[in-house]
């Protein structure tokens, strides 16, 4: 059975990279297949807790090879910082790590560009992690500007980079002087040098080459070989470039439809698609969020569940579960079971709400609606449930846990139209219950 996904299911940070650390066991190849250094996936074992952004989370097992598909958008800087920390810590990469020579570069100009563009709305920011992502996917979308890794070993590099710097540098100069001032860019350089850039890349150039290949055709040969591929999705379902809450979304397609093209290999090996979700809900930057709790709940939620950016620090906007939305992202996704995550968090509460519909201009609606402006004049409908005393962190088996846990948790079965199958009650590898029926 080659293909298993896992996928988040809300707007990122539902704790991907605990379970495809757990699953890397059962893997022969672990992708990641879209996004970039926006991602941040924890990952604790041991009493350790690693972060990765670019790195697929199977790298901690040398004997699964770690693939950085063509659908990923690559920053080398954070790459080789990444690497750097992960080798001081003692992990091995080597070998044991591929790069698309197809996956596209970010430069430093993406990541001005998306200081400026985040700024130029004129509402409410997307709230971007600033790390070049969208201008860069705007690059390829567009082509003529794009580089990719596999571009980095040919004889043009350089001018391109030179011809490239220049046509930015005059962008910036029109965009900057059409920007209101009280726009937050202090400190900002739009001004970019042309060689510096070059030394720089020449240096990542070399030292990518050793993990540089075509990872399509390594994919397609290991599907061939029935080998057991473990797909990483970054960021969320509702984050989708094409199927979120546009435009507060990623510039890839995050949710399900997005493991084929982003790895290239074809939906029908893809046997499995799990769905990560929050016990809770969690969101990072702008947009609608109809069960956000801006109160002293959502900071419970925050100060209990450390609902702090993995990347960028920020503090997430944290809030009920919200199942309408779920049930839509698993749907869209194809997914086949469940794994909840974070459930310790809730423990204390005296009672607990899910959503089950929305009423938006006084109609209901049970479906999730496609247009941003209605997702924010929806009132949640709840169901309230009762919550639970108990610290369930140190449960192991599914029975221990308290009845309204399990209450809550068949309701969110129900409810998304799913079966659980993972429960996660801590970061740690340990801190995980299975349910087998
Ligand atoms: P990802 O981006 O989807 O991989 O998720 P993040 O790593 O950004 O955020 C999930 C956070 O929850 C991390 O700090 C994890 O260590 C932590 N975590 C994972 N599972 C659990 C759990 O069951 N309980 C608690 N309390 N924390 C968890
Ligand atoms: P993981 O993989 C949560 C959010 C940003 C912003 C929007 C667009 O850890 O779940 P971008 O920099 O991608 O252009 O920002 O998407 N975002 C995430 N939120 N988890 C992530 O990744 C995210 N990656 C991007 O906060 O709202
Ligand atoms: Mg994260």
């Amino acid at each position: 059975m080659p293909g298993i996904a896992v996928i988040g299911l809300q707007w990122g940070d539902e704790a991907k990279g605990k379970i495809v650390d757990i699953l890397t066991d059962q893997s022969d190849v672990v992708v990641r297949y879209q996004g970039g250094a926006n991602a941040g996936h924890t990952v604790v074992f041991g009493g350790e807790q690693y972060k990765l952004s670019l790195i697929p989370s199977g790298i901690f097992r040398y004997d699964v090879q770690s693939v950085i598909a063509g659908g990923v958008v690559i920053d080398p800087e954070a790459l080789f910082k990444e690497i750097d920390s992960l080798t001081a810590r003692g992990v091995r990469i080597d070998k044991n790590l591929m790069i698309s020579d197809r996956a596209h570069l970010i430069f430093p100009w993406h990541k001005i560009e998306d200081r400026i563009l985040d700024n130029v709305n004129g509402h409410e920011a997307i709230g971007t992690t600033m790390r070049g992502i969208g201008p860069c996917y705007q690059d390829k979308v567009s082509r003529s500007l794009a580089i990719r890794v596999g571009d980095m070993f040919k004889s043009e590099f350089k001018y391109r980079i030179e011809y490239i710097t220049g046509m930015k540098n005059r962008r910036f100069d029109g965009l900057v002087c059409n920007l209101d001032k009280s726009m937050h860019l202090e400190g900002l350089d739009a001004e970019l040098d042309a060689k510096h850039i070059i030394d720089e890349y020449t240096v990542y150039a070399e030292r990518m080459r050793p993990y540089v290949c075509d990872t399509t055709n390594y994919l397609l040969d290991a599907v061939d070989m029935d080998k057991r591929i473990l797909f990483e999705g970054a960021q969320g379902s509702l984050l989708d470039i094409d199927h979120g809450t546009f435009p507060f979304v990623t510039s890839s397609n995050s949710s399900g439809v997005g493991i084929s093209s982003g790895s290239g290999v074809p939906p029908q090996f893809i046997k499995k698609i799990l769905g990560v979700v929050k016990a809770y809900s969690t969101r990072v930057g702008g947009g609608p969020f109809p069960t956000e709790q801006d109160n002293e709940i959502g900071k419970l939620i925050r100060t209990r569940g450390k609902e702090y950016g993995t990347v960028t620090k920020r503090p997430r906007r944290c809030g009920w579960f919200d199942a309408v939305a779920v049930r839509y992202a698993a749907r869209l996704g194809g997914v086949d079971t469940i794994s909840l995550m974070l459930l310790d968090v809730l423990s204390g509460f005296d009672i607990l709400r899910i959503c089950t519909s929305y009423n938006i201009n006084g109609r209901v609606f049970d479906h999730f609606p496609s247009q941003t402006e209605d997702l924010r004049l929806a009132i949640p409908n709840y169901e309230t449930l009762p919550g639970w005393e108990e610290d369930i962190s140190n449960v192991q088996i599914y029975e221990d846990l308290p009845s309204n846990a399990k209450y809550y948790i068949q309701r969110i079965s129900e409810l998304v139209g799913k079966k659980v199958e993972i429960i996660s009650v801590g970061p740690d590898r340990e801190k995980t219950i299975y349910i087998n029926s």
